[in-house]
């Protein structure tokens, strides 16, 4: 089979190296770390399979031209990836399905937005409707920080027209969960559980980003759970988006909060999680291309299965992420950071100068990727990877899956598994 990954960055990244397994694989625009990258636009290739990878082509209605010419695609129609488009439309979704998620409101003007601000608790909201690359999402204890934020985004200053609708939310509390499900259009199966990092500094301070890193499987996750989100969230969901005539056939990611009431959603995304992507997809033990080929066909008949191993990734970012990196600088001790065991560098922002040389090209720069017989050394292979690693003025959270090591040896401490 013939799999034409659509993107550039780490996820696609991962997708090519999982999918090249058992596949011929080309990627477009794909970056100078991704094997088969070319240049030649989707429209142009000749493919058994199209798997794109971000929201922005997915949104603007990429799987529909590719498959009004009779393609194979993985991936939602302009339709379906408006779950992810606009987060207004999400919730109005989310409450014809009656899924748990928080309380909220979309405004376009500042009186009606800071009057429901005033009906909130302590932890307020404000994100951009649109698309704001992880970007767009303010969470704080301050009315007033709130109310700013809400001047802005309607301002444009910040995201352009993405902004010029806010949705305010009731903040939760609680542990994250990104699970992502293959759908079919009818139904789904789910890939394991990963926990992404989304704050860009350790301990989760600063601003939220795309994501510093990930792991997978989640300690805290059992079976038990995954099978209650796809009962209560994912299949509803599916069915609401069929009684609209919506045909979903691609990643429905659903980000999800543990409250004390229970599973909550956070978000919907139209795609795999870019860097759950690069834990869950080195775990995957079947073949990826007949699971998306089947799924893209409207049939999943693989049932998707998981080594028992576990995958961390750490982000390395450059200097100035999320607001304003700066780019161009040569990064060294790739081929040194291969030679680790288990040890994948998925590239993501990054570009070749004049002299080949490859040079940081966007925010996040690389995801390293380890994968290893038990969490603690897949996080030691990664951080050893990440310091054979370096540019002028690179970063990364020194703290991804920590708490799952101290998760992990307290439950060996105290005889659990
Ligand atoms: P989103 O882009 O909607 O996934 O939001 C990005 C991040 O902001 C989430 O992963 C959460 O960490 C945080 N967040 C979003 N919505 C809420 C909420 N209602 N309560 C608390 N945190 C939230
Ligand atoms: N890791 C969060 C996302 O892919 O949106």
């Amino acid at each position: 089979m013939k799999v034409c990954v659509v993107g550039g960055g780490a996820r696609e990244h991962a997708l090519a190296h999982v999918l090249s397994r058992t596949a011929e694989v080309v990627v477009t625009p794909g970056n100078p770390l991704i094997p088969g990258s070319t240049d030649q636009p989707p429209e142009e290739i000749d493919a058994d399979l199209f798997v794109v990878g971000p929201e922005a082509p997915l949104v603007d209605g990429l799987a529909d031209r590719l498959r009004a010419r009779g393609a194979l695609v993985f991936g939602p129609g302009a339709d379906g990836a408006r779950l992810e488009g606009s987060k207004a439309w999400m919730k109005h979704i989310a409450a014809v399905a009656d899924l748990p998620t928080a309380r909220h409101g979309a405004f376009t003007d500042q009186g009606s937005a800071d009057a429901f601000l005033d009906t909130m608790g302590d932890l307020f909201v404000v994100k951009t409707d649109g698309l704001a690359a992880g970007k767009g999402v303010i969470v704080t204890e301050s009315r007033a920080e709130a109310s700013a934020a809400v001047a802005e985004y309607l301002s444009g200053a910040a995201f352009g027209d993405a902004g010029r609708t806010v949705v305010i939310e009731e903040g939760m509390v609680g542990p994250e969960l990104s699970l992502l499900a293959v759908c079919d259009g009818q139904g789904a199966v789910a890939l394991a559980p990963a926990q992404d990092f989304k704050r860009v500094a350790d301990g989760d301070a600063g601003p939220n980003t795309g994501g510093m890193g990930a792991y997978s499987p989640v300690p805290f996750v059992d079976d038990a759970l995954v099978d209650q989100v796809m009962d209560r969230f994912v299949d509803p969901t599916l069915h609401t988006l069929r009684e609209r005539g919506i045909d979903y056939r691609g990643v429905l990611y659903a980000g999800l909060m543990l409250t004390a009431e229970g599973p909550k959603l956070v978000e919907y995304n139209v795609r795999f999680g870019d860097p759950e992507a690069e834990v869950v997809l080195p775990r995957f033990s079947g073949d990826l291309a007949q699971l998306l080929a089947e799924a893209a066909a409207g049939h999943i008949e693989t049932e998707p299965t998981f080594t028992d191993e576990a995958a961390v990734t750490v982000v390395m970012a450059s200097e100035g992420y999320p607001q304003s990196p700066r780019t161009g600088d040569v990064i060294s001790g790739l081929d040194e950071a291969a030679t680790i065991p288990g040890v994948v560098v998925f590239g993501a922002g990054v570009a070749t100068d004049d002299s080949g040389q490859v040079v940081t090209a966007g925010g996040r720069v690389l995801a390293v990727t380890a994968v290893a017989p038990g969490v603690s050394e897949a996080r030691t292979r990664a951080y050893r990877a990440v310091d054979a690693i370096d540019w002028p003025g690179c970063f990364s959270r020194r703290d991804i899956a920590a708490s799952a090591v101290a998760a992990h040896d307290a439950g060996v401490a105290s005889g659990g598994r």
